[in-house]
């Protein structure tokens, strides 16, 4: 409405190093590669160092990403970062990742809608560039997810690593953006689902940080449910369908539901980007991770229409169509 596009010009992504497969998970809790594979496609995960905190793998996903869009630190003008894992209680880790990368002026915030958050990062920086306040957005989800894993429950610590990942955005003239460009968000929570899916301890509640408790099974019925109809309002008020969709770039929690959204969808198998089987489940991270693997393996070009969702604790979720 106010002529303002906000274009992705870049992508980037980082995984820590060390690399933990289904084998050496089975050694710690009673449970199988096979089991893990048939129930959720994941292989393995990524875990950060001990010194590596959450702002260091942003940090490098920033500088990435940076890179790739052939822009200087110093002239983005704000970061928005999701994360569910921040450094420190505060201050935000965007503003951490503001300084390791030098950029001195900006603002930089946390988002937290845990495994939505990407999405919910995205919508807030579009908006903010729409509305003329800044020019220039890092949009990053971060995670060191398997930090507040409870390495004794089987149903949960399988599934999630670290990781960070995420894209720079521009704001254009509808002009100069041409077709290219975020098109619309829709983002939603539901507040009485919390217990499905929450960390069971805080700073105003229990002084601890706690560790993650989901009633798997049940948040896989929300999931398709919560997801499909995000994705239903994103097309009505485009008015495109999955034939326009070029490609899906879904949160990536497990192959099964990623199956099962696309399947509801009526999206090609073709289509789906799929990257849960090398990193698991690293929450914020990984849609802008998925994102950014089939943008450099030159699946996804410009001009591509991409379709990407995700929904996580709160519940929180959502869908978002952009054009790259
Ligand atoms: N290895 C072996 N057995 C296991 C494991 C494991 N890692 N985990 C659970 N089981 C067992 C259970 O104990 C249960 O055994 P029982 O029948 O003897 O009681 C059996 O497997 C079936 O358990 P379910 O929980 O019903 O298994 P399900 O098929 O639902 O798969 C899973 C579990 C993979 C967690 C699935 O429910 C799921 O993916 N849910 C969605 C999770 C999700 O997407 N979260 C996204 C958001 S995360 C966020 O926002 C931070």
């Amino acid at each position: 409405m106010t002529g303002i596009r906000s274009v992705i010009r870049g992508t980037g992504g980082y995984l820590p190093e060390r690399v933990m497969s289904n084998a050496e998970i089975s050694q710690i809790v009673e449970t199988s590669d096979e089991w893990i594979q048939e129930r959720t496609g994941i292989r393995q995960r990524h875990i950060a160092a001990d010194d590596e905190m959450t702002s260091d793998l942003a940090t490098h996903a920033a500088q990435r990403i940076l890179k790739d869009a052939g822009i200087a630190a110093e002239q983005v003008d704000l970061i928005v970062l999701a994360t569910t894992t921040p450094d420190k209680t505060f201050p935000a880790t965007a503003t951490a990742v503001q300084a390791k990368l030098g950029m001195g002026g900006g603002a930089a915030f946390d988002v937290q809608a845990v495994c939505s958050g990407f999405l919910f990062a995205l919508a807030t920086a579009d908006s903010m560039l729409k509305t003329g306040l800044f020019k220039t957005a890092l949009v990053i989800g971060a995670e060191t997810f398997t930090r507040i894993l409870d390495w004794s429950d089987r149903g949960t610590c399988v599934l999630f690593g670290d990781g960070a990942g995420g894209v720079v955005l521009t704001a254009e003239t509808e002009a100069d953006a041409g077709d290219r460009g975020v098109l619309t968000h829709h983002i939603r929570t539901d507040g009485t689902k919390s217990d499905l899916l929450h960390v069971d301890g805080g700073v105003s509640s229990t002084g601890t940080i706690g560790h993650v408790r989901m009633l798997g099974n049940q948040v896989f019925k929300h999931a398709v449910t919560n997801i499909s109809s995000a994705i239903n309002a994103v097309y009505d008020e485009t008015g495109l369908t999955s034939d326009d969709v070029d490609w899906f770039v879904p949160h990536q929690a497990n192959q099964r539901i990623l199956n099962g959204v696309a399947k509801k969808m009526k999206l090609d198998e073709s289509k789906v980007i799929s990257t849960v089987g090398d990193h698991g489940n690293t929450s914020a991270a990984s849609i802008p991770l998925a994102l950014h693997t089939a943008v450099s393996d030159g699946r996804i070009e410009p001009g591509h229409l991409v379709l990407s969702e995700a929904m996580g604790g709160g519940f929180s979720w959502g869908a978002s169509l952009f054009r790259i």
